[in-house]
């Protein structure tokens, strides 16, 4: 008999203390990548240890990079002798990050072999904008049988104008990563704007790169000879650290988030004080003080630095507890309200029309049992199970637990009465889930 693992929380208890946020998780996914293109050894700190990035590194390993955990957070990759082929495609195919290896492996070995992403069910998540900007590098990229092939007819690609048609994070990323070592100038318009992006940019410029204009809309890359390796450390992680400034506010805590940029959080911290929610920002954490009565807001998420479609959910539980009614407009993904029946589950009134979720505040929420249908809808449901009276179990939880260092160690410091307790898995294998 298989057994599963699930959280089991008690809520009702306010979050109190003070917790200390890991490594941007969506800087890392594109940063472990990037070391496939530095001949040297890559000492990276601030390493998120979550399954996303455990299962990078170990497809990393399996092309022939060398990895040494120095500490918990600090590991060494040397990519020098890593060789095309042989890659794991099974763990590729759990991956959504798994495009970045299109870029990495073609500015690298001139060509990629990789398996299509996946990516949580917001709806149609296609690559199009990548593939654009690979082929205008001078990429032949055939997509078969839910595998991406590349390759650059004269081993190597050369720089370009790339127009992007839609602001996309993945496709910004990943053209920078196939264009650091190709010939000449590449110039990417209409490019994401995300703090994830430019440390991406600054981790390979630290390596030997020249990438400007990361965090605007214009990025231009001079490609280069080679890059060497170095020492970087990743920026906090915006989502995680928005993820503990909502949980304080719905538990009606006071929580001190420590080792943030408060520039990366303005948005969700405006958006929180709007609610009535005390947020004081100091220069690498912020205070999170719960007000007497929380007000509706309304939300539209958008591209950085608008409000982040990751921390949507999480705001969703927010403004269940909040007087009168709140609407999200989901600016990002087709749907990504399937987390809204888990809530109703609970005593939520979430009402779902296309792309907005309509919330009815003043329901105080209830314990049951729930599901995670996806990274950040599993950690609204931890949310909501923190604020409920009663006992809540979150199932699914293997998503959650790509995104979020330590995440039960970090709210049972704060207070919050939460395990993980062990049930059959009745039903069949599970496909293989994919990572946002
Ligand atoms: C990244 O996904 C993040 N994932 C997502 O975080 C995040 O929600 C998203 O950026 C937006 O910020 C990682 O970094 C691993 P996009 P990505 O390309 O790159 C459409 C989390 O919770 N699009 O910016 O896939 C796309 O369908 C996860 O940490 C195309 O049409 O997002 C979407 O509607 C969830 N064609 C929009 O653009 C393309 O070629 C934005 O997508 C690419 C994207």
């Amino acid at each position: 008999m298989c057994f599963l693992e699930k959280y089991v929380i008690k809520g009702g208890k306010p979050l109190k203390g003070e917790v200390t946020i890991s490594g941007a998780k969506n800087a890392a996914v594109a940063i472990i990548p990037a070391s496939l293109l530095v001949k040297g050894v890559c000492r990276i700190e601030n390493m998120p240890h979550i399954s996303d990035t455990d299962m990078l590194l170990t497809i990393l390993k399996e092309l022939g990079a060398k990895v040494r955990f120095i500490d918990n957070s600090t590991i060494d990759i040397d990519c020098t002798n890593v060789e095309f082929g042989n890659a794991p495609f099974d763990l590729m195919r759990k991956i959504r990050a798994s495009y970045y290896l299109i870029g990495a492996m073609l500015g690298r070995f001139g060509k990629a072999k990789t398996t299509m992403p996946g990516g949580c069910n917001f709806g149609c998540r296609p690559i199009d904008q990548h593939i654009k900007g690979m082929e205008a590098l001078g990429a032949e990229i055939n997509v078969k049988n839910g595998f991406v092939y590349a390759a650059a007819p004269e081993g190597k690609l050369h720089g370009s104008f790339i127009y992007l048609d839609k602001v996309s994070v993945g496709a910004t990323m990943n053209i920078i990563l196939a264009s650091v070592l190709a010939t000449g100038r590449t110039i990417i318009e209409n490019a994401a704007r995300e703090p994830h992006i430019v440390d991406l940019a600054n981790f390979l410029n630290s390596m030997g790169a020249d990438v400007r204009g990361a965090g605007t809309d214009t990025i231009k890359v001079n490609g280069v000879e080679s890059l060497h390796g170095g020492t970087y450390a990743i920026i906090p992680d915006q989502i995680e650290a928005g993820t503990y400034m909502v949980a304080a506010a719905a538990t009606k805590g006071e929580v001190l988030i420590k080792n943030v940029i408060p520039k990366h959080l303005e948005c969700i911290s405006e958006k929180l004080r709007e609610t009535g929610t005390i947020v004081q920002n100091f220069e690498d954490s912020v205070l999170v003080r719960a007000s007497g009565n929380l007000r509706k807001v309304n939300i539209k998420t958008l591209p950085y630095p608008g409000f982040p479609t990751d921390m949507q959910p999480q705001m969703a539980t927010l403004l269940c507890q909040a007087e009168g009614t709140s609407v999200i407009t989901e600016g990002i993904y087709d749907n990504r309200f399937k987390y809204a029946a888990e809530l109703n589950k609970m005593g939520a009134n979430v009402n779902v029309e296309g792309k907005m979720a309509i919330i009815e505040g003043g329901h105080s929420l209830t314990g049951a049992p729930v599901m995670a249908c996806d990274l950040r809808a599993g950690a609204a449901m931890v949310i909501a199970g923190l604020c409920a009276n009663g006992e809540t179990e979150i199932e699914d939880i293997h998503y959650i637990e790509r995104g979020y260092e330590d995440f039960v160690e970090k709210l049972r410091r704060l207070g919050a009465d939460i395990c993980i307790a062990e049930y059959p898995d009745d039903t069949d294998k599970k496909d293989n889930v994919i990572a946002v």
